[in-house]
């Protein structure tokens, strides 16, 4: 397999995973990619490595430039599996030196016991023959340990999960893919790994607003090259919690009430001019839900009662959200029951947990709507529509 040049002497020599469908949980129709990156000169490094049942892939791209056992260091940007996945073999082969940061140290030893690895600080800049390697960290986007690499003289930053797709392709590059499955897999990325730290992506903005920037190389998905400012955009964006003019109904049903209330209060929105975006969790992938709640202003989650509790594909999704932390949007809980109800209870309190700011009215309805209860789900749809378009 070949290496693609992607600089002067600055290759990728990653992995494509076409098969791969579930990433820890996280859909990937798409498959995904493991980005490694080799600068050959004087010093030859490895950015990153990839997951270890693609260790020969890499070997094999690498192969196409130069002998492996020529590298002389290993940077090692994150510790997470899919990426520090083939760093045994990849010292074994080549011998060389791993650098990461301190907590990157303390992380890897963690997960590769006996793995020799010398600690980088913040700030730190490491001449490589002719280029400079500067290291910054980046605690918590998305773990502790993640820092990203600066190659000064090239301006390329080995941005490691950051500005990343699950995206598998034969192309490398930004602009030579479609740039709307792009922008939609960079956006499922974010509402499902960096949701959380929206305030850390916007300190890592300040730290490295002065950098100049050509390339965002992503351990993840195509490089970005043509369009940093579509996506730099769209990360400020996400960071600061900005939302537009939609409601997100999410639901699952058991003998259909849930759902026929769930498209009631979906026409209510509608009709305000509001979009909206029925879920139907049996029917919906969570990671998919997540990127529609993304940039939605309300979310709006229903439920049958089971056993005086939620219905468990809900109870699945309120607890996946509850960890993402969405910030600045209104919720509101609906549902159906048989007797002793339960469900909507439990999702006020979930929901209230997830951050959302609740309307005050629950909507529960018991057995089958009649007439009238269909028009109050309409209604109820409606009002929720105002609230979006005045706030
Ligand atoms: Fe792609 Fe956090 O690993």
């Amino acid at each position: 397999m070949k290496a693609a040049e992607i600089a002067g002497n600055v290759y990728w020599v990653g992995a494509i995973d076409w098969n791969i469908r579930s990433f820890h949980g996280y859909s990937t129709p798409r498959g995904s990619t493991y980005n490694a990156y080799l600068i050959k000169g004087d010093t030859n490094v490895l950015i990153d490595t990839v997951k270890r049942p693609f260790f020969d892939q890499m070997v094999s791209r690498i192969s196409s430039v130069l002998d492996p056992k020529e590298i002389d260091l290993i940077i090692s940007n994150h510790v997470e599996m899919d990426h520090s996945g083939s760093l045994v073999p990849a010292q074994n082969l080549t011998g060389a030196k791993i650098l990461a940061s301190k907590r990157g140290v303390e992380g890897l030893a963690l997960h590769h016991d006996g793995l020799e690895i010398e600690a980088v600080e913040d700030g730190q800049e490491l001449r490589i023959g002719d280029r400079v390697l500067r290291f910054i960290e980046t605690p918590m986007l998305h773990w502790p340990d993640s820092m990203f690499t600066y190659l000064v003289e090239d301006k390329i930053l080995f941005s490691m999960d950051g500005f990343g797709q699950h995206l598998a392709s034969s192309k490398r590059f930004d602009d030579e893919v479609d740039k709307d499955v792009l922008m939609y897999e960079a956006a499922k990325y974010y509402a499902n790994i960096l949701m959380p730290f929206g305030g850390q992506v916007l300190k890592t903005f300040e730290k490295v607003k002065d950098v100049d920037i050509k390339m965002l190389a992503t351990s993840h998905g195509v490089i970005w090259r043509k369009d940093l400012n579509g996506i730099i955009n769209a990360y400020l964006s996400w960071a600061k919690g900005e939302t537009k003019e939609k409601a997100v109904v999410v639901y699952d049903t058991m003998w259909g009430s849930t759902q026929k209330m769930a498209e009631a209060i979906v026409d209510g929105i509608a009709s305000e001019g509001v979009e909206t975006r029925p879920h139907k969790l049996s029917d919906s992938d969570r990671s998919e839900v997540m990127k529609d709640v993304l940039e939605a202003r309300a979310v709006v989650v229903g439920s049958p009662t089971l056993n005086n509790g939620m219905f468990p594909t809900v109870a699945d999704f309120v607890t996946y959200m509850r960890g993402l932390r969405p910030k600045g949007k209104k919720g509101a809980a609906f549902g159906s029951f048989g007797w002793g109800g339960g469900a909507v209870k439990a999702l006020r309190e979930n929901l209230e947990k997830a951050g959302l700011v609740l309307s005050s009215e629950d909507l529960e309805m018991r057995y089958v709507p009649k007439e009238e209860e269909i028009l109050k789900c309409f209604e109820y749809g409606q009002k929720i529509g105002k609230e979006i378009k005045g706030s």
